[in-house]
């Protein structure tokens, strides 16, 4: 059976969001996000990230956990004083539609959502609500929710059957930015339906899985022992009140495989075994619409980069997947397609993400190159065509509903 590749978001448009002045991308089922350290990669990650926190949490809580508006809106020469995130998605139930909100700062202090707006399906037929400073301008609904403009009305609107499925999609994506010494702590038994961003219960993750869905479980285990080829297992253990992992690991000469806790394994493997459960967590509790990982193939050997683009793909088939990453090898595939690719540069301290310049395309088109090749010779950079064109005719974030 063959799973046509599934994605979520098709385009993200961003203005002022910390270093990147303006960015419109269009996002494939797979997508790595490549360029130089600093450029901007992580940031472009934190825009959807921050989205799902204010969804999940409230928006008070995502802004104060990343400094507050000030740290959030871009610093430049311009002063800006609001940022602005549109999303243009496809629901899994077919139906297209987007949403984007701005946020500006408030005279003394703290700041207002100015506008939000919501549409889904045809243009002007489908569910919709627009919103301007905690007034609602336009609905499709009869009744409404009352709105303040300091939270995002997506969340009181998800009480309505019309807008819970947007609110459902966008509030289920995942973000990982995986930390070894907190997946080798003793961990608090959790119950474990959806990986947390660093790692911290991935325990109680492995133990759901267990237990809900063996057959996601088996996916785990069959890439981690493809990525880290000496490690045959891993299970979550008791210990105490609290619970970790136990690896299970080939001995030369042994004839029973040697098992370690998470406390003495490497942090290759710890965060190789990370990546695949974010990217395989998906049982009947809880499915990720997208997951967003930076830098999977940081502290591994390089041989194993293969095997883990080959987790990304097939993960892929299931859950949109946004990967960062400036690894020559993990972009050392002649199969991946230019399309995959969007390119980041930061010009003076601000960010511009594209996809790749037609040399390059071409290149890669005709097997010249590989894009980790291409990576190695500083040539994967974003488009200076698109970026200018782009910069010049700035999308609006509201209005229209073609996706
Ligand atoms: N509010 C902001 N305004 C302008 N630049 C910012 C802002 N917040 C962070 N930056 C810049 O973003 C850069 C880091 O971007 P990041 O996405 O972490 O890079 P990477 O590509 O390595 O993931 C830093 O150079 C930092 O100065
Ligand atoms: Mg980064």
């Amino acid at each position: 059976m063959t799973v046509s590749p599934r994605a979520l978001l098709r385009r993200v448009i961003l203005r002022n969001f910390k270093s990147i002045g303006f960015c419109d991308v269009r996002l494939q089922p797979l997508t790595y996000i490549v360029g130089p350290n600093g450029s901007g990669k992580s940031n472009f990650l934190d825009a959807l990230h921050l989205v799902r926190d204010a969804l999940n949490s409230s928006l008070d809580n995502a802004m104060n956990e990343r400094g507050g508006l000030a740290e959030i809106r871009r610093r430049s020469s311009g002063h800006p004083t609001h940022f602005g995130i549109r999303l243009e998605f496809e629901l899994p139930d077919g139906r297209a539609g987007h949403y984007a909100f701005d946020i500006g700062a408030l005279k003394d202090r703290g700041y207002e959502v100015l506008n939000e707006e919501c549409a889904l399906g045809e243009a002007g037929q489908g569910p919709r609500f627009k919103i301007n400073r905690g007034e609602v301008k336009a609905c499709s609904e009869t009744t409404f929710p009352l709105v303040t403009a300091d939270r995002l009305a997506l969340v009181a609107a998800s009480g309505l059957a019309a807008f819970r499925p947007v609110f459902d999609a966008l509030a289920s994506m995942g973000f990982y930015n995986l930390n070894p010494r907190l997946m080798r702590e003793l961990q608090k038994p959790q119950e474990g339906r959806l990986l947390k961003p660093t790692g911290e219960n991935i325990a109680s993750v492995i133990g759901h899985l267990e237990r809900v869905a063996p057959g996601q479980q088996a996916i785990v285990k069959e890439f981690l022992q493809s990525v880290v080829p000496m490690v045959q297992g891993v299970e979550r253990k008791q210990v105490g009140p609290m619970e970790t992992l136990e690896f299970l690991q080939e001995m030369a000469g042994a004839r029973h495989p040697w098992r370690f806790l998470a406390q003495n394994m490497s942090d290759g493997t710890l965060r190789a075994l990370g990546v695949l459960v974010a990217l395989f967590q998906g049982n009947r509790d809880y499915a990720p619409t997208l997951v967003g990982i930076e830098e999977p193939e940081t502290a591994l050997h390089p041989a194993a980069s293969a095997a883990l683009r080959d987790a990304l793909v097939r993960a892929s088939a299931q859950t949109q997947v946004l990967v960062t990453s400036h690894s020559p090898e993990l972009l050392s595939d002649p199969d991946l397609s230019d399309d995959a690719l969007l390119a980041v540069s930061s010009v003076g301290g601000s960010t511009h993400i594209a996809p790749i310049d037609p040399a390059s395309r071409e290149a890669m088109r005709q097997h010249l190159f590989t894009a980790g090749e291409l990576l190695r010779l500083n040539q994967l950079v974003p488009d200076p065509a698109i970026v200018s064109q782009q910069s010049a005719r700035q999308a609006e974030l509201f209005g229209g509903s073609e996706v």
